[in-house]
């Protein structure tokens, strides 16, 4: 491999879920912090980071098909780093594919960039695809900009072992982040202008700590925390698993004005034969029950999950179960896949797996109905009035975006800003998004 010269400018383009996207700009803040310049908006980078994602279908095949696209109007490539989880579960694979990849980074190891970059100015190739717990964390830099809404990792990998799920490998083991780094980062988001924080991990309601007292604590402690932080006004949290919910977190739904009324619970099917096949261990009813405690302190609560169908062995009537589960819960928005065998986990070799135009056919059935749903919660939020977090300006001259508090997307006309909370009336429902009325500049709740 030839030497190459120090990269002047980067790109990271991230796929795939919330944590991905936060690890993309962890890494870009690390880039920029070495002197490395974000490439202007259309512009060819020196340095290009595709940080992948494994969870579903032709994951591989497609990061493969990008480097090939990767290069620059003189022929010549950029610098090419694979980071993410397929870096983490392909690594050596993508080195011996794809030689124009100088670098392979897994999620675990990517504070580790600028070491590595040094030695591919030195002629070599590098691979680091190590999990040391919090490292990573550790070594990034400080966070200086963010917009009003701002993702914080509290709590990586999963012991859950799902038998279809690939995250249990590529993520590794569930480790939480310490409390007091966790206080001091969202503080430092807030300071640089975050309204709200979204609290991401594969298992987030799994996060443990101690809090200043050396109490031990759980997720519902930590918002607890964050609440009391005067200048934030909003927090969330995902993804959630069902075996993971404590009483606490379920009284600090009904407890805390600035949690947000929203949930992602994924129950993936709605039949128990699957469920367990899937090694999921909750059931349809256990799902159906949690969620009536949530609602009991919080009637208003939206709904989010994520489904998967044609798992292996799932029949006709075990999809129709999952078709009464969407019934049943109403949800207000969902992620739904055709099921994808992942090389090395149980489900990939299972018998019976499902054709794919049953597949095709399910999925079209599912989103039918999660659309219906979709669009019946958002109708029915029409009359109501709410805050609104303004995030970017819409497409029409004067017209501004923001989310709901139960994340919907909100449109309107008036005099606003990115990062104001304001007050509107929500007057007309689409599949997507709501059309609101600007009502006032909303009042904001200290700590
Ligand atoms: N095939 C299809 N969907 C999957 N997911 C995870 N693994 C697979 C797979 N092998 C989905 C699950 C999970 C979401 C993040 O991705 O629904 O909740
Ligand atoms: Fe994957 Fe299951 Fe863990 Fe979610 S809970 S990350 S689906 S193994």
């Amino acid at each position: 491999m030839q030497h190459r010269q120090n990269p002047k400018t980067f790109r990271v383009k991230s796929f795939g879920c919330q944590m991905n996207v936060y690890d993309g700009e962890r890494m870009a803040e690390l880039l920029a912090e070495k002197g490395i310049s974000p490439a202007p908006e259309g512009e060819e980078a020196d340095l290009v980071v595709l940080n992948t994602c494994h969870i579903r279908e032709k994951a591989a095949e497609k990061v493969y098909s990008d480097i090939g696209r990767l290069k620059k109007a003189d022929g010549s490539r950029p610098m090419i780093a694979v980071a993410g989880c397929v870096a983490q579960a392909e690594g050596e694979e993508i080195m011996a594919r794809a030689p124009a990849v100088s670098m392979v980074v897994g999620p675990q190891a990517y504070h580790r960039l600028p070491d590595m970059i040094e030695r591919v100015t030195r002629g070599e190739r590098a691979t680091d695809t190590d999990m040391p717990a919090n490292a990573k964390f550790d070594a990034l830099p400080r966070r200086r900009r963010t917009g009003p809404s701002a993702f914080l990792t509290v709590q990586e990998g999963c012991d859950k072992f799902c038998t279809y799920c690939v995250v249990p490998y590529t993520r590794g083991a569930e480790i939480s982040r310490p409390f007091a780094d966790l206080v001091q980062e969202a503080e430092r988001l807030v300071d640089a202008g975050a309204m709200e924080i979204t609290l991401l991990g594969q298992n987030v309601n799994a996060w443990t700590g101690e809090d200043h007292a050396g109490r031990p604590i759980g997720l519902d402690g930590l918002i607890r925390t964050l609440a009391a932080l005067p200048d934030l006004q909003r927090i969330r949290y995902t993804t959630s698993h069902p075996n993971d919910v404590t009483d606490g977190l379920i009284a600090a739904h009904g407890e805390i004005d600035k949690l947000m009324p929203y949930l992602h619970l994924p129950v993936q099917s709605g039949s128990d034969r699957v469920l367990k096949a899937m090694n999921r261990s909750h059931t349809a009813e256990s799902y159906l029950k949690l969620l009536d405690r949530f609602r009991a302190v919080r009637p208003d609560l939206a709904i989010s999950g994520d489904f998967i169908v044609g798992f292996p062995g799932e029949t006709e009537s075990d999809f129709l179960d999952t078709l009464n589960i969407v019934e049943a819960v109403g949800y207000a928005h969902a992620f739904s896949f055709k099921y994808s065998p992942r090389p090395g986990t149980p489900a990939a070799t299972m018998g019976a797996q499902v054709e794919a135009s049953v597949m095709d056919e399910r999925l079209q059935r599912l989103q039918a109905a999660l659309t219906g749903r979709q669009i019946m919660f958002n109708t029915a939020s029409v009359g109501r009035e709410c805050d609104v977090l303004v995030e970017r300006k819409g497409k029409n001259p004067g017209q501004w975006l923001g989310k709901s508090p139960w994340l919907q997307s909100v449109y309107f006309d008036g005099d606003a800003a990115i990062g104001d909370l304001v007050r509107v009336r929500l007057v007309e429902a689409g599949p997507n998004s709501l059309r609101a009325e600007l009502i006032r500049q909303a009042a904001l709740t200290p700590g």
